[in-house]
C-alpha cells in the first residue's frame, strides 16, 4: 500500500478508481500485507514452532479467515458464531480454540461436539458446566485453564484484561485447586495453560512477567502441559512514532520458559496480523469552516470505525492525492452521527482539501468492521480485498431495504 505518483496504490490497483466503483465508506484490504505480516510472524517465533491462532474477533470476514486459513493459521474464537464462521471458512477445528468468561451450554455443546483442540475456561463454574455436558455426551473433553497473572499489560485500560480486578482468568491460587479438581475428572482431560493480558501491547516486559507467573503456576503444581497458550495483544504502530514491540526480546523470553518446560506454543493474535492491511476510504460530503478550525465532514461515522469515539484511539488520516501544498488550517476529521464522541482526529497542516476530495484512514483492518454497527440507521460499508492487483468484493455494502 502506497503513494505512486502522488496516488495511492493497493496492491498495484489505484483506490480512488475502487472507490468511485464500490461508493464509500469502503474498507479495502491488501492480501499481500496479510501474508507479510503472517510471514514477518511465523519468522519471529520461527525457534519455538507455536500454533497460531488467529483471533477471530479482530476481523471474522470468511473470505479473509478463509485466506487466513490457507497461510496456516488456526483460529481463537469467543462465541458460537465466530466457531461456525472459522470452520466453515475451512480451519480445521483441530487449530481452533475458544476463549471467553461466559460460554453458553449450547456453545460449548456445540464445541464440543466438533472436537476443537481446547476449550479454555475461564471459572470453576464452566468447568463444572463443561463436566456436566461431557458426561451426557460421553465424551473425553480437551480444555485449557486461563490463568490471570495479574500483569499490567501497560495498555488501555480499555483493553487491558490479565489484572485481579479484571474478569477474566482464574487467581493463581485458584487454578491450583481446579487442576488438583481436574485431575480427578474423567470426562476432563486438562492440557493447557492459557494467558492473555490485554491489547495493543507495545512493552515486552509485561509479556516476560507472565511468564514468571507462569512459570511459578507450573512449578507449583506439578502438572505437564501439552500447551501453553500466550494470547495475543501484540500491538502495531498506529502513528508516525516507531515505537514498536520487541518480539524478539519476546521471544528470548519464551525460548528460556521451554527449557525448563516442554510445551507447544499457540498464540492469539489478531492486531498483529489484519490491523495494518486494512484502510477506511471516505468521501468529504461538506467542509464546514469554523472560527479556529475547520471540520471535515466526511461520509464514514463512528458506525463504522467506532474505535476513536470508544478508545480515544488514534487513526492516520491521510489523501488518497498527494499534493505538497500544507494548509496552515486546523482540520477536524469527523462523521455525521448526532454524538460529539463521532470524531476521527484533529491534524494541523494537513494539504488543503476540498468537497467531495477523498481521504484514508489507516490501520483499520483489526476491530474497525468487526465493531462497526448499524447506528443511526446507517448501512454497513462494503469490504474489498485486493489479491495481486485482482479485486474481490469480500461483503456486499449493506442495502437499505436490508435495514428497513
Ligand atoms: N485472545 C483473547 C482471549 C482476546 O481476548 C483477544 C482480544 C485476542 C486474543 C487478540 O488480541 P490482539 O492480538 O488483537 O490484540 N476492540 C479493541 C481490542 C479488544 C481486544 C479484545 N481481545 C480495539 O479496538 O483496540
Amino acid at each position: 500500500m502506497k503513494y505512486k505518483n502522488n496516488e495511492f496504490f493497493i496492491d498495484g490497483v489505484k483506490l480512488e478508481k475502487l472507490a468511485k466503483k464500490y461508493s464509500t465508506p469502503l474498507y479495502c484490504y491488501s492480501y499481500n500485507k496479510i501474508k507479510e505480516n503472517i510471514k514477518y510472524f511465523k519468522k519471529t517465533f520461527k525457534t519455538i514452532n507455536p500454533l497460531i491462532c488467529f483471533s477471530v474477533k479482530s476481523n471474522s470476514n470468511k473470505v479473509l479467515l478463509r485466506e487466513i486459513g490457507k497461510l496456516g493459521l488456526g483460529a481463537d474464537v469467543v462465541s458460537i458464531g465466530e466457531l461456525m464462521k472459522a470452520i466453515s471458512s475451512g480451519i480445521k477445528p483441530k487449530n481452533i480454540v475458544f476463549s471467553g468468561v461466559g460460554k453458553t451450554p449450547d456453545e460449548l455443546k456445540y464445541a464440543i461436539n466438533k472436537k476443537i483442540l481446547l476449550i479454555n475456561a475461564e471459572s470453576k463454574s464452566e468447568i463444572l458446566e463443561i463436566e456436566r455436558i461431557s458426561k451426557i455426551y460421553n465424551k473425553k473433553v480437551n480444555i485449557g485453564l486461563r490463568l490471570n497473572p495479574n500483569t499490567d499489560a501497560k495498555t488501555l485500560s480499555q483493553i487491558s484484561t490479565g489484572k485481579k480486578e479484571n474478569k477474566f482468568g482464574i487467581s493463581e491460587k485458584s487454578i491450583l485447586e481446579l487442576i488438583e479438581y481436574i485431575k480427578k475428572c474423567k470426562n476432563l482431560k486438562l492440557r493447557c495453560l492459557s494467558v492473555h493480558i490485554g491489547s495493543q501491547i507495545l512493552d515486552h516486559r509485561p509479556y516476560e512477567k507472565t511468564l514468571n507467573v507462569l512459570e511459578r503456576v507450573l512449578r507449583k503444581s506439578k502438572f505437564n502441559f501439552e500447551y501453553i497458550d500466550l494470547g495475543g495483544g501484540m500491538g502495531i504502530n498506529y502513528s508516525d512514532n516507531k515505537k514498536k514491540l520487541n518480539l524478539r526480546k519476546y521471544c528470548i523470553s519464551i525460548r528460556k520458559f521451554l527449557k525448563k518446560n516442554k510445551s507447544k506454543i499457540i498464540f492469539e493474535p489478531g492486531r498483529s496480523i489484519i490491523g495494518n492491511a486494512g484502510i477506511l476510504v471516505s468521501k468529504i460530503t461538506y467542509i464546514k469552516k469554523g472560527n479556529k478550525k475547520n471540520f471535515i465532514i466526511l461520509d464514514a461515522a463512528m458506525n463504522d470505525l467506532i474505535r476513536p469515539a470508544l478508545y480515544n484511539a488514534k487513526h492516520r488520516i491521510i489523501p488518497i492525492k498527494k499534493r505538497n501544498k500544507k494548509t496552515n488550517k486546523i482540520y477536524e476529521f469527523v462523521g455525521p452521527i448526532c454524538e460529539s464522541t463521532d470524531k476521527f482526529s484533529t491534524i494541523k497542516k494537513f494539504q488543503e482539501l476540498s468537497q467531495k476530495e477523498l481521504i484514508i484512514i489507516c490501520d483499520v483492518g483489526a476491530y474497525g468492521m468487526s465493531l462497526s454497527s448499524n447506528y443511526n440507521v446507517r448501512a454497513k460499508p462494503a469490504e474489498l480485498l485486493v489479491k495481486n492487483s485482482k479485486i474481490q468484493v469480500i461483503t456486499k455494502r449493506q442495502s437499505l431495504k436490508d435495514l428497513i
